[in-house]
């Protein structure tokens, strides 16, 4: 017998000793909650795990009087297994059995605002978060997430004022020692960015500065959140060292269709570009039309631009790449895109100029990454790394690009086989 069948047939029995059991109580469903939960992980079966789930629920929600510890032994547990089996509306009811009982408590107040951030349920968490904030002026982590949601809120309308607020709320628990330990990474990226959109460069670049410091990002200039280690590293990437020159000498060797197909995309009434909407565009015009989106092609898109798909069919490192996209990218004149770095450093970006206006001087129309500016040109390719800093300008006309992430040269295949999409 192996171990796992006999700790399985130990669980089956324990099980069974506690059913048959004349008289139950809260206790000893707490017992049996945690054999079937342990059961449930040996044999990873969904239905015992949501026996176990009942039986917590039931000591929680039940109405018989226990004492403080079980039920919070019990209502922890429940919810922890009914986030994982994805019912939060259910944990939420568990949650807000705990606030009741414990009004006194930080950390359970805390919990259902970060469960309805996960929810999208954006309005109910920033009205627990100020509930809290309101009854512990000093919960710091309770105002760095209110402060995580005006931000969003503030890029979207724009609006500077929220913007201020979001950034004055993270502040103290980045800037906390201690307390910035418990602030997950995203934090340090949001709050750089608030005050890079307030204009608060300094601000800004010392955040950028803490976070490299404590390792939140690889680099000041590479401020991607989803890494791999040990990658090279560089902000503009020469072409033979992207281990695919040959198909993208290719690609330009067929630039004339690729544009064809990208020049008649924009002459079409509908169906055509869609509307940036990462609130990434500061001023202008930005538009976006998919082929390819984690590594999965688009029906649509590609019925419109078929050679450039099948093109990029053909390069498994395009092709294969479900942590980046292909998509034609126009901006009007007068577009100009804040600062922002990519979600990862698994991938290497391609830009194929397809129409490019002349420019007046160096930065009208231009990318710039990290601390080099480049230039599109029609026909041409340059690939760059978008987890470092970038930020662009479109000032002298109509410019459209194409845009094809690629695999990192430096990922083994078993690698980009077991990433997760992003
Ligand atoms: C990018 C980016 C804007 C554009 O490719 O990551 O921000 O279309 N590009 O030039
Ligand atoms: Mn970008």
């Amino acid at each position: 017998m192996t171990n796992d069948q006999a700790k399985e047939n130990r669980l089956n029995q324990l099980n069974q000793e506690i059913e048959n059991l004349k008289s139950s109580s809260p206790q000893t469903s707490y017992v049996q909650a945690g054999i079937l939960e342990q059961l449930a992980e040996l044999k990873r079966s969904n239905v015992i795990l949501e026996r176990a789930i009942h039986f917590y629920r039931e000591i929680v929600l039940g109405g018989q009087a226990i004492d403080d510890e079980l039920f919070k032994k019990s209502a922890d547990k429940c919810t922890k297994l009914m986030k994982f089996r994805g019912w939060n509306q259910e944990a939420v009811k568990i949650m807000r059995a705990l606030i009741d009982r414990f009004p006194d408590e930080d950390a359970y107040r805390q919990q259902l605002g970060v469960t309805y951030l996960q929810m999208g349920q954006n309005d109910l968490a920033k009205h627990v978060f100020n509930e809290q904030i309101s009854l512990n002026d000093q919960d710091l982590f309770s105002k760095a997430h209110l402060g995580f949601i005006l931000k969003s809120e503030g890029v979207q309308e724009g609006n500077t004022e929220v913007l201020q607020k979001a950034a004055d709320l993270m502040a103290p628990s980045i800037l906390d020692e201690e307390k910035s330990k418990d602030m997950q990474n995203l934090f340090y990226f949001h709050l750089g960015d608030a005050y890079r959109r307030l204009g608060q460069s300094e601000q800004a670049d010392e955040i950028f500065k803490l976070g490299t410091e404590r390792r939140v990002f690889p680099s000041f200039w590479q401020r991607s959140l989803y890494n791999e280690p040990n990658l090279k590293a560089q902000p503009i990437w020469p072409l033979q060292e992207t281990g695919i020159l040959r198909q993208l000498q290719n690609i330009k060797a067929n630039f004339k269709v690729i544009k064809e197909e990208a020049l008649a995309l924009q002459r079409q009434k509908s169906g055509g570009f869609i509307k940036e909407t990462e609130g990434l565009k500061d001023t202008g015009y930005w538009g976006q039309f998919d082929l390819f989106v984690q590594g999965r092609k688009k029906a649509y898109g590609c019925s419109i631009a078929p050679v450039t798909c099948s093109l990029m069919e053909n390069i498994p490192e395009i092709k294969t790449n479900r942590r980046g996209q292909v998509k034609f990218s126009i901006m009007k004149p007068g577009t100009h895109v804040h600062a922002h770095s990519g979600p990862t450093n698994c991938r290497l970006r391609a830009h194929l100029g397809i129409k490019i206006p002349p420019r007046q001087n160096e930065t009208s129309t231009a990318i710039r990454v990290a601390d080099q500016y480049l230039h599109w040109e029609e026909g041409e390719i340059f690939v760059f790394d978008d987890s470092f800093d970038h930020e662009v300008w479109n000032l002298d006309g109509e410019r459209i690009v194409l845009i094809f992430d690629l695999w990192h040269p430096g990922l083994s295949a078993e690698k980009r086989a077991s990433l997760p999409a992003i």
